[in-house]
């Protein structure tokens, strides 16, 4: 079973850093993706529709397409008003003959298989004033995650600057934005999170491997709970 199969059911419960994350990032992408009425976009790699459906509500009369590869996970997206579900991933998206304004990659960066063919061809479904609004992370994440995993994360993750050299090669004007979300975590809320395998990169980790994550992390953060941020990196990206 693949690690988004796995977490599809309880996926928007483990990915919830505090009650005021969700507001905070719908507000970031909705100035970042400035979706006006009538107006067709998508959500490539869209999980469970979480973000999707909130945006959808944002402008009237929205064409809101809900694109994800895994079927549990689009099996919950169905769930949500107004959405339109396609099931697909990077390579079979670009063959699809869709038109639209705006699409939004959200944390979905590292699961491209190939970028390049990817940025091509939304290039050309994107309407002539359309934009690409890219949600990612620095290669050194904020979150309190212990070595081990900051190591695969920084793997997996193209750097900022390959990333806009790319997309400007593909056509693109390309304006970056960082912002953080601060909170606290209880030890015992994160230590589970980090047990649950939130993020895909902590997939590969046994059990034995996040324990000896945890005590890692123990030794370092003194007292019962953690401070700590999500930066995010927004990339705004018009197509010229
Ligand atoms: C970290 S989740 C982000 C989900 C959603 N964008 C959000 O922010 O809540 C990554 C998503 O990318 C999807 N994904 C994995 N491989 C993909 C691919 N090759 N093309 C498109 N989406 C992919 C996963 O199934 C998963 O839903």
């Amino acid at each position: 079973m693949s690690h988004y199969t796995r977490l599809a059911d309880d996926f928007d419960r483990v990915w919830q850093f505090s009650p005021d994350y969700e507001d905070w990032m719908v507000e970031k992408i909705a100035s970042g993706l400035s979706l006006q009425p009538n107006q067709t976009w998508v959500d490539f790699g869209a999980g469970t529709g979480r973000f999707t459906a909130r945006l959808h509500a944002l402008a009237p009369k929205l064409q809101t397409y809900c694109a994800e590869p895994d079927a549990a996970m689009c099996q919950q997206a169905a769930k949500r008003d107004g959405l339109r579900v396609i099931r697909a991933d990077d390579q079979r998206f670009v063959t699809l003959m869709l038109q639209y304004d705006a699409l939004l990659l959200k944390e979905v960066i590292h699961h491209l298989s190939d970028r390049q063919a990817f940025w091509q061809g939304i290039q050309h479904q994107l309407n002539a004033d359309g934009r690409l609004l890219v949600v990612t992370r620095p290669q050194r994440s904020a979150l309190a995650l212990f070595e081990a995993a900051h190591d695969v994360f920084y793997r997996h993750q193209p750097s900022l600057t390959l990333l806009v050299a790319e997309l400007e090669a593909a056509g693109f004007a390309v304006s970056v934005s960082e912002h953080t979300h601060s909170f606290t975590l209880s030890k015992v809320d994160w230590f589970a999170m980090l047990r649950s395998r939130f993020m895909s990169d902590l997939a590969a980790f046994s059990d034995d491997d996040i324990e000896a994550g945890i005590a890692e992390l123990s030794q370092y953060y003194v007292g019962d709970a953690i401070d700590m941020a999500d930066t995010l990196l927004f990339l705004q990206c018009q197509k010229k």
